[in-house]
């Protein structure tokens, strides 16, 4: 989810609209305003895209002066309903909400057997009430706010506004990323991240969590989770917005896929020499006394995560291992400090990826962010963070966010490999020449985009699709499927060539499809034969390969390159498009998904 709030002298319904737009990567099941109109705050919700809200809400004005708070939702508890929007109203306030109450039940059940009726099936609504409750034992509505954030678990950020303090809006911070900008002309915005704030702003302060307090026209106040008044931490905010338009491709996943060839050659800009990757933001003591490697992600950069412990254990000679986030944060792992704890995150806010890295914090190890947005909550985290430069990512479904963070770890891996001597020079070197053939490799060539269109019309039914390869290929292929999965809402799994036969094939039949990867310079044989298995037993084979394929139905020809890393970037690019082609003949909507979110900041 993302939330928004606005205290000024311009037209808040703007504002918290056009800040809405900029989050709606974070959520877009339903949207909802609270604004003050006519000296009373109303509110105003809709469900699916913001441009139901904006359709709703086009001719009201609000008053001059502003106050408002806004949210775009990615449903957690209660079905995406109107009723289920934010925000949430009691009877004389308003709250919108980005986390989880983890102890909402339990409130709500007190709060019921008072009398309180519930609108709503969401955790958030507790706030409201349990503010109007605590309200009036105090009387003094910032007291009543601060006791219900101390009677609340879990992850927040919270804007609330009271219809007995017009010119304030209340905030709370746990967990969930949010911020506050504030101008010349004394206007203060908060939002999820600082996009929406960029052109607003000239200076913002990020939450800590445990932060709490309140904005009224002529103050910012901010308390800590001890209670302690706090002084802003400003910092500047760039003026540049980098706002990504569709330049005639049919969705912004399509033009990223095509992006790929220059946001790897900022990826790469100053970062290579002859013989050496240069990573200037790293200190060199940062691999010093480390004997692991352990990386931890969610989604699409758990697979570039996956890729990368095969490069570090082949190139860097390290033992890694990988894991998802949701389950490394729960099952009491064993962390020593001579492993380097490395998070992978396009945006730099996953709710659970981030909770990995505090836990390593914690426990005294050395933290490395692999990472797209500067200034998210990981990269201020971190020890020490690498930015993969692929500029703003707009589709949900992750394309050159991940090459770029497979080619980062393709040169981390090689960099590591410089400290410890496990590569000679030379063979640094000819990897380093290759690393300059990347974005040639991910170039989009008319014959193979052409290609998948005209095939993409034989893989619309069927009972499900295999994406199977080896090696780097496999996370690779589990990429593939959930590509597919994603925009198509066809089945797909990922799975490695060679254990098809110990089980999945008994599902071979016409009716299933299966995507081989066969890469010429890396296990060709042993894959192919894996292939014929699934051929022999009449699956749909779909190869894609340098190597025409005599027992492939439909062939994708890949180019021939020097080395097997070329043709990784090169297939990538083949399964993007694969999923595109099918999804765009689904009539779907290839950029926001049902029931995605781009950044997903709950558990
Ligand atoms: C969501 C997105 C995925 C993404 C995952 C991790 O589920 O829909 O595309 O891979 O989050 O996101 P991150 O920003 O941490 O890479």
């Amino acid at each position: 989810c993302g939330i928004v709030g606005y205290l000024g002298e311009k037209n808040s319904k703007e504002i918290l609209l056009s800040g809405l737009k900029e989050l709606e990567y974070r959520g877009y099941d339903s949207a909802g305003i609270a604004v003050l109109q006519d000296g009373d705050f109303s509110s105003y919700k809709a469900i699916g895209k913001l441009v139901n809200l904006e359709e709703k809400t086009k001719d009201f004005v609000t008053d001059k002066f502003s106050i408002g708070i806004g949210h775009t939702r990615w449903a957690t508890h209660g079905k995406p309903t109107e009723l289920n929007a934010h925000p949430h109203l009691g009877e004389s306030s308003y709250v919108v909400h980005n986390g989880i109450i983890e102890n909402y039940a339990e409130l709500k059940k007190e709060l019921q057997e008072s009398g309180v009726t519930f609108l709503s099936q969401t955790d958030t609504e507790v706030i409201v009430h349990q503010f109007e409750k605590n309200l009036k034992n105090t009387k003094n509505a910032f007291e009543a706010f601060k006791n219900t954030i101390k009677e609340l678990q879990g992850a927040y950020a919270i804007l609330l506004v009271y219809k007995g303090e017009r010119e304030s809006i209340f905030f709370a911070k746990n967990g969930s990323p949010m911020l506050v900008g504030v101008n010349k002309e004394n206007e203060k915005y908060f939002a999820s991240s600082d996009t929406p704030l960029i052109g607003h702003c000239t200076d913002v302060n990020y939450f800590e969590d445990g932060d709490y307090g309140y904005v009224t026209p002529n103050e910012l106040v901010i308390f800590n989770s001890d209670d302690e008044l706090q002084k802003p931490h400003f910092t500047k905010l760039s003026t540049n917005k980098l706002s990504a338009q569709k330049d005639g491709y049919r969705f912004f996943m399509e033009k990223e896929i095509y992006e790929q060839a220059d946001v790897i050659t900022d990826t790469l800009l100053g970062r290579l020499s002859v013989d050496s990757v240069i990573f200037d933001e790293l200190d060199k003591s940062l691999f010093e006394g480390i004997n692991e490697i352990k990386l931890c992600a969610c989604g699409t950069s758990y697979h570039s995560a996956l890729s990368a412990s095969y490069m570090f254990e082949r190139y860097s000679k390290i033992k890694t291992s990988v894991e998802v986030a949701s389950e490394f944060r729960y099952r009491e792992p064993i962390m020593t400090n001579d492993t380097l704890f490395i998070v992978i995150s396009q945006s730099g806010e996953t709710a659970d990826t981030l909770e990995t890295l505090k836990m390593a914090k914690k426990a005294g190890l050395k933290t490395l962010v692999i990472c797209n947005v500067d200034n998210s909550s990981m990269v201020r985290l971190a020890d020490s963070s690498i930015l993969t430069r692929a500029g703003v990512e707009k589709g949900v479904a992750s394309t050159k966010a991940f090459a770029t963070q497979v080619t980062i770890f393709w040169m981390l891996s090689l960099y590591v490999a410089k400290l410890k001597n496990s590569l000679t020079s030379d063979e640094i070197a000819s990897q380093i020449h290759l690393l300059r053939e990347v974005p040639a490799s991910v170039k989009v060539s008319d014959a193979m985009h052409e290609k998948i269109k005209r095939l993409s019309k034989r893989y619309l039914h069927g009972h499900g699709f295999f994406f199977i390869g080896r090696d780097v290929f496999y996370p690779l292929a589990l990429e593939g499927a959930l590509k597919l999965k994603e925009i198509s809402y066809l089945h797909a799994e990922g799975y490695p060539s060679g254990e098809m036969k110990h089980g999945p094939i008994a599902l071979a039949d016409p009716e299933l499809f299966t995507i081989a990867l066969l890469p010429q310079h890396l296990l060709y044989e042993k894959s192919k034969s894996n292939v014929e298995e699934l051929s022999a037993r009449d699956s749909t084979i779909c190869a894609i390969s340098p190597i025409e394929f005599d027992k492939a139905d439909d062939y994708i020809r890949t180019k021939e390159h020097a080395h097997y890393m070329l043709e990784f970037f090169e297939m990538m690019v083949a399964v993007q498009l694969l999923s595109l082609e099918i999804s765009i003949r689904l009539g779907n909507d290839v950029d926001m998904p049902r029931n995605l979110a781009k950044s997903v900041t709950v558990e």
